[in-house]
């Protein structure tokens, strides 16, 4: 049986690959590390404490706020702002960004970004959902306040992203730039252990994902597309959890694709905390995301507000380089 390779050992085993390790992007890994653990902690439980169901508010991207959601980015939060190895965070569950005020944090050299609890309509069902995150360097001067330009940067400069799955095992996948690694959390002993080393794309898989519910307010060469797969008798597969049907293509190939709508032009799924840090990875691993549309990658977007959303295809390079030949037909 292979040695267990613990999180925090393979981070600081790791710290040498970072071209400017200062042990703050360690710290702040095994941070997000912590916080997984109480969210999944919760998350494992939610039917036996009063932490199902809606919050009662809206977030800024105009969708129900779950009380997981907002635990769980209480979580993170409390977790960054103890440590002192960030000097702001920017979520789905808040309008704006969080400056970090403590001493440390302003000192800090890196912002983060997350979606603390993806696939929130999961929570009362039971179904898998997820974390997701990126890091960046700070643009502004440490010693200040965190800006809104430390936030808006492009998916390609990012320095780590990654994901939490809380499924059928809780799963901790991220990437520092040097390939994608993942860690089972293992309860006896508390610990996400390497579980799936240098994770790699297939070029090709047989499922695709989309919700097909929305098959009719498609662009018509998106139709073509679905129909072309569905006639080469492709599986279709539709958790409603990003990060669950992301990670399935991960590690099986396949394609995501969450298009615009008549309604809905640049879709649902936002860029800084869900398509950038989840297209980041994808593409340490062999694969692809890019735009519906524009065709352009994700990760070379110029963000230009905190909570903006853009359509996305994103898996196993041949197939969604399929996807863009038939959006350039
Ligand atoms: P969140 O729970 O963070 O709001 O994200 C939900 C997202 C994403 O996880 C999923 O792929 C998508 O919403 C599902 O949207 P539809 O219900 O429109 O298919
Ligand atoms: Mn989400
Ligand atoms: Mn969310």
């Amino acid at each position: 049986m292979n040695r267990i390779v613990t999180l925090d050992e393979f981070i600081t085993h790791r710290q040498k690959d970072f071209p400017y390790a200062s042990g703050e992007l360690t710290g702040l890994l095994h941070d997000i590390g912590l916080a997984a653990k109480i969210v999944n902690r919760e998350v494992n439980k939610a039917g036996l404490v009063n932490i199902l169901g809606k919050a009662g508010t809206d977030n800024a991207s105009g969708d129900e706020v779950q009380k997981l959601d907002i635990y769980a980015n209480e979580k993170l939060l409390e977790s960054l702002r103890n440590s002192g190895e960030c000097c702001g965070v920017a979520s789905e569950e808040m309008e704006d960004f969080f400056p970090i005020q403590s001493v440390e944090g302003k000192q800090s050299n890196y912002v983060v970004i997350c979606d603390p609890l993806d696939g929130s309509s999961n929570i009362d069902v039971n179904v898998s959902l997820g974390t997701i995150f990126g890091i960046y360097r700070r643009k502004s001067h440490p010693g200040g306040i965190c800006e809104l330009e430390d936030f808006l940067q492009k998916g390609s400069e990012l320095v780590a992203a990654g994901y939490v799955l809380y499924g059928t095992s809780t799963l901790l996948v991220f990437t520092t730039g040097k390939g994608v690694n993942g860690f089972t959390l293992d309860p006896s002993i508390g610990e996400f252990c390497l579980s799936h080393p240098n994770i790699r794309i297939a070029e090709r898989g047989s499922q695709y994902s989309i919700n097909q519910g929305y098959y009719k307010r498609f662009d018509e060469k998106v139709k073509r597309f679905i129909d072309h797969y569905s006639n080469a008798r492709m599986s279709l597969r539709y958790i409603g959890s990003m990060v669950a049907d992301v990670h399935r293509i991960l590690l099986k190939g396949g394609i995501f694709l969450y298009p615009g709508t008549e309604d809905r032009p640049e879709g649902k799924l936002r860029l800084l905390y869900e398509c950038n840090p989840l297209g980041y990875l994808m593409e340490q691993a062999g694969g692809k995301a890019i735009h519906c549309t524009t065709l352009e990658p994700v990760t070379a977007i110029q963000p230009t507000a905190l909570h903006q959303r853009v359509s996305i295809a994103i898996g196993s390079k041949g197939m969604v380089e399929e996807f863009e030949q038939f959006m350039k037909s």
